[in-house]
């Protein structure tokens, strides 16, 4: 097979082409460490914080926006629309050294995001996009911290907006950039488009593509490389309970062979490990409490019997979690293809939500306003 031509982010260059999508609630530090374990030496983004919580400050977003001291890049996805706030956010995350890189999101379907005219809705109104764009980069420059994207194809199949966000985002000067290949309506629904991942490589060829959806093995990477001809890929919900998937996918794409799944006894033990790394990061009583979702990923595709997976769902501490592990079988084997069950979100298609009238006038400037969007999750 030929090597692919070498990924650059700014002056980082992966060891691989691949990058961890942010997902709120779930690329924290703990995360990222166990998906770091098994690959260094590629981008893994943290989870999403909002601009307005940058810069006012909260002790939440402080600990959201943790990186630990050996973790290079570190990348953050900050969430904004306001060019003047978003900048502000950005200057002071340079300004301060909190972060390498940093990634913005135009994929967020959520509707109190939309509705507002954020997230997923940005894209159709490309003054404002450049607006926005502008000012981030701006921020960023001087300190020598690259600046990328991810968005959908558009809100809608007939407002297909990624050629031209695409073509922005080059002339506005930022990285790289991601294409979620599904609109904002399609949510998590249906296939992802990769056609649409090579149209934009073909439409934005002085940058970097990044083509992300539906990467559940490693072979989805190569195929996804081959077909669309993109710079890399960036994966979400394939990792959830398989850190090991970014091992997987340097392996693939540097050529070597790929490692069978691992035994549930094995499986179980990173599980272990990543429930104490989040202990510590969170406190016992609120990892656990959070862990349960991963603990249910971690088992997905393991024959391991109903009442098991529903005690894991349960589990509130760390002696709890080690007992359950202590009674299953760890030579089970992952059923054939329990890779591609589907984990995380699956839902969709959805009624976007947008303000009054906010499709008549696609060009104006206004500013959608964020200031009350501190909890979203999606993209
Ligand atoms: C739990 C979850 C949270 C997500 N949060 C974000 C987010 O904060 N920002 C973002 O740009 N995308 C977010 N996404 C979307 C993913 O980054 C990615 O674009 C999407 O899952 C499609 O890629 P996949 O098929 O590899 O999962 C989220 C997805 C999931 C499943």
């Amino acid at each position: 097979m030929t090597t692919p031509a070498r990924l650059r982010i700014g002056n980082f260059e992966p060891a691989a082409p691949v990058v961890l999508a942010p997902m709120a609630g779930v690329t924290n530090a703990p995360f990222r460490t166990m998906c770091r374990r098994f690959a260094p030496g590629l981008v893994y983004v943290n989870e999403m914080v909002m601009a307005t919580a940058v810069v006012h400050g909260n002790a939440k977003t402080e600990r959201m926006m943790t990186f630990t001291a050996d973790e290079r890049p570190r990348s953050l996805q900050v969430y904004g629309s306001d060019p003047v706030m978003l900048g502000e956010a950005i200057r002071k995350l340079c300004a301060e050294d909190r972060v390498d890189h940093v990634d913005m999101n135009f994929g967020c379907p959520a509707a109190k995001v939309t509705r507002k005219g954020g997230g997923a809705a940005v894209p159709a109104k490309p003054n404002l996009l450049r607006a926005i764009l502008r000012s981030a980069v701006a921020a960023a420059t001087p300190y020598g911290v690259p600046v990328t994207i991810k968005f959908r194809k558009g809100l809608y199949d007939d407002l297909l907006t990624h050629l031209t966000t695409g073509r922005i985002a080059a002339e506005e000067g930022v990285a790289a950039i991601a294409l979620h290949a599904r609109t904002a309506e399609q949510h998590y629904a249906g296939d992802a488009d990769w056609r649409a991942i090579a149209e934009l490589k073909q439409a934005v060829p002085e940058i970097p593509v990044l083509g992300n959806g539906d990467i559940w093995e490693a072979a989805d990477a190569v195929r996804m490389m081959r077909e669309t001809g993109c710079d890399g890929v960036v994966v979400g919900r394939g990792c959830l309970g398989r850190p090991w998937l970014f091992r997987d996918l340097a392996d693939a794409l540097s050529g070597r062979p790929v490692q069978p799944a691992p035994l549930l006894g094995e499986a179980c033990a990173v599980m272990a490990d990543h429930a104490r790394l989040l202990a510590d990061h969170l406190g016992e009583n609120l990892a656990l409490r959070d862990f349960r979702k991963h603990a249910s990923w971690y088992l997905t595709g393991y024959p391991v019997g109903g009442e098991t997976r529903r005690r894991f769902a349960m589990v509130s501490t760390l002696a709890e979690l080690d007992d359950l592990i202590a009674a299953v079988d760890p030579a089970t084997t992952l059923v054939p293809g329990g890779e591609r069950i589907h984990r995380g979100h699956t839902n969709g298609p959805i009624r976007v939500a947008l303000p009054d009238g906010y499709l008549t006038h696609l060009d104006d400037l206004e500013i959608p306003d964020d200031a009350a969007e501190m909890a979203v999750s999606g993209g």
